[in-house]
């Protein structure tokens, strides 16, 4: 059994190795929490955004895109809250000199008392067998009990305390539960301090004209304040939405976690403005929603839960958020917010302009409510790749390294391989390719014999392998090989566009939704 950390070591290692993701400015030693993606991570990146945006925008009449600058005007920070209140609880370790977020310190704290708790689980299940109700041993068993008891006492009053601002009280539950610097092993802490995470700039040429910018923190205000103009250029009736990628900057202050906590990332995100009053059936609608977006991609139904916020965002009166079993437990991959009417409302105040709809059916008019479903596409990208890698054992007692992409988002779709270098098999093998190019990413691959050839297209997350031999020359046919079961079927060349078509089309994969 391969423990956690080594998974994730795997994944970072096999993220580089096939051309996935590579550290920022690696020649330099790396900046920290910053990454870039190679020639094949660019190709997932791009189709996990173009799955997201046909689900969100082309399925839907009444969701429209935009791409708002990254630069704002200073004062949408004012009015959105980042100014005072984007902020992390910090910590310093005295003796270490490290600087850890509080919160995140108690949640792994918790988050190891619920690993005790998967164990007595896995212990129960292997002792009752068949026989074994989960539901049962984990309201009745006495260690399991006071586990859960501990996890909620310590997480309600961290949330309320937080709440409350009483950094002090965030402190003195760090001490209480003798939480230990993970590095050092020691408890000689600072007080809890609040530190912005926006990232600043400046705009302008001479040092005392300048403007101080933020570099966005969320692309969420974009669409704000384009609220009214993309309603009345697109005579867009209440509900409707607006959808964005792009990417936010955050100050991270824990960042050790790959492309999971990034200082530059990208999120896709959508707003979707409604009557003041529908916000709790428009948040049951988009939480069912968007977890059947998850879903239709086959990553495992188990692998997701929603985990309500204890402690609302100022903007939120509702929040969950969409977690996934990321190769280091389950964590936040989208949130799910009710944000109410805060938003427009604060730029209405702060710009002095009407960001009102005007109800034609009841002649009022009113500033909307707002639904937003937010999720970082590095996160969406981390959670499909650490979940399609995967060591196989085969009947031969050999094992075989394979990334089972969803062949929706795999970067090459298909590698076109002939048997040998000559023979005319290499000609026909490239006009294979030609001809499949138009319509999907394909590549062209003679090295080596063709199990290793197999074995590199697999470990790469190509779905299908097309091999070319010397019965090609005689029937057009050629051998197509499944990735993950490894099965080979005999076809005509000219039946491999529809084959392939029919395995990779977004369609097929979004109308499992
Ligand atoms: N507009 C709302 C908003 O920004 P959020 O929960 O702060 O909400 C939304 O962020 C999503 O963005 C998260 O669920 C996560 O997937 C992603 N995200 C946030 N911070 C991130 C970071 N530092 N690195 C990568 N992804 C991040």
């Amino acid at each position: 059994m391969v423990n956690q950390e080594d998974q994730f070591k795997k994944v970072i290692a096999h993220a580089k190795e096939y051309g996935y993701v590579f550290q920022s400015s690696e020649i330099y030693d790396g900046l920290s929490a910053v990454y870039d993606y190679g020639q094949n991570g660019v190709e997932l990146k791009n189709n996990i955004r173009n799955y997201w945006w046909k689900a969100m925008v082309q399925m839907h009449d009444n969701i429209v895109g935009i791409d708002a600058a990254i630069f704002m005007h200073p004062t949408t920070w004012k009015a959105s809250g980042h100014v005072d209140a984007f902020n992390d609880p910090l910590i310093d370790n005295k003796d270490s000199k490290k600087r850890y977020r509080a919160d995140v310190l108690i949640e792994d704290y918790c988050a190891k008392i619920e690993a005790k708790i998967d164990k007595e689980v896995e212990k129960a299940t292997k002792r009752f067998g068949d026989a074994f109700d989960k539901e049962q041993f984990v309201t009745t068993n006495q260690r399991v009990v006071e586990y859960q008891t501990k996890i909620d006492t310590t997480l309600s009053r961290m949330a309320k305390s937080l709440e409350k601002e009483d950094l002090a009280d965030v402190k003195a539950l760090i001490e209480e539960l003798e939480i230990a610097d993970p590095l050092t092993g020691s408890r000689n802490w600072t007080d809890v301090k609040q530190f912005n995470l926006m990232f600043g700039t400046k705009l302008g040429a001479s040092a005392e004209n300048a403007m101080d910018l933020y570099l966005r923190p969320e692309t969420a205000q974009g669409i704000f304040v384009n609220f009214l103009n993309v309603q009345k250029t697109g005579r867009m009736k209440i509900p409707f939405g607006i959808a964005q990628t792009g990417k936010a900057f955050r100050n991270e202050i824990v960042a050790r976690q790959f492309i999971f906590r990034m200082r530059e990332f990208e999120q896709m995100e959508m707003q979707f403005f409604i009557k003041p009053g529908t916000q709790g059936e428009w948040y049951d609608y988009w939480k069912a929603t968007r977890l059947k977006w998850h879903k239709s991609l086959g990553l495992g139904e188990a692998n997701y839960r929603f985990h309500d916020h204890e402690k609302l965002a100022h903007y939120a009166d509702a929040a969950c958020d969409i977690e996934f079993k990321f190769p280091f437990g389950f964590k936040e991959l989208e949130g799910i917010h009710s944000r109410t009417d805060f938003d427009l409302s604060q730029h209405e105040k702060y710009s002095g302009k009407k960001l009102q709809y005007f109800d034609p059916e009841e002649n009022t008019s009113y500033v909307p409510y707002v639904l937003e479903t937010s999720i970082g596409l590095d996160r969406m990208f981390l959670a499909v790749f650490s979940n399609s890698l995967v060591e196989e054992e085969l009947d031969n007692n050999t094992t075989r390294t394979v990334l089972k992409l969803p062949a929706v988002l795999a970067p090459t779709k298909a590698a076109v391989l002939p048997l040998v270098k000559k023979d005319g098999l290499p000609e026909i093998a490239k006009k294979i390719v030609d001809d499949l190019k138009w319509d999907f990413n394909v590549s062209y691959d003679e090295k080596d014999a063709v199990g290793r050839r197999y074995r590199r297209q697999d470990a790469a997350g190509t779905p299908f392998c097309i091999t070319v031999d010397h019965d090609t020359l005689e029937d057009n046919s050629v051998t197509i090989r499944y990735r993950d079961t490894m099965e080979q079927k005999r076809v005509k060349i000219e039946e491999l566009r529809d084959i392939i078509k029919q395995e990779v089309d977004v369609k097929t994969w979004l109308m499992k939704m």
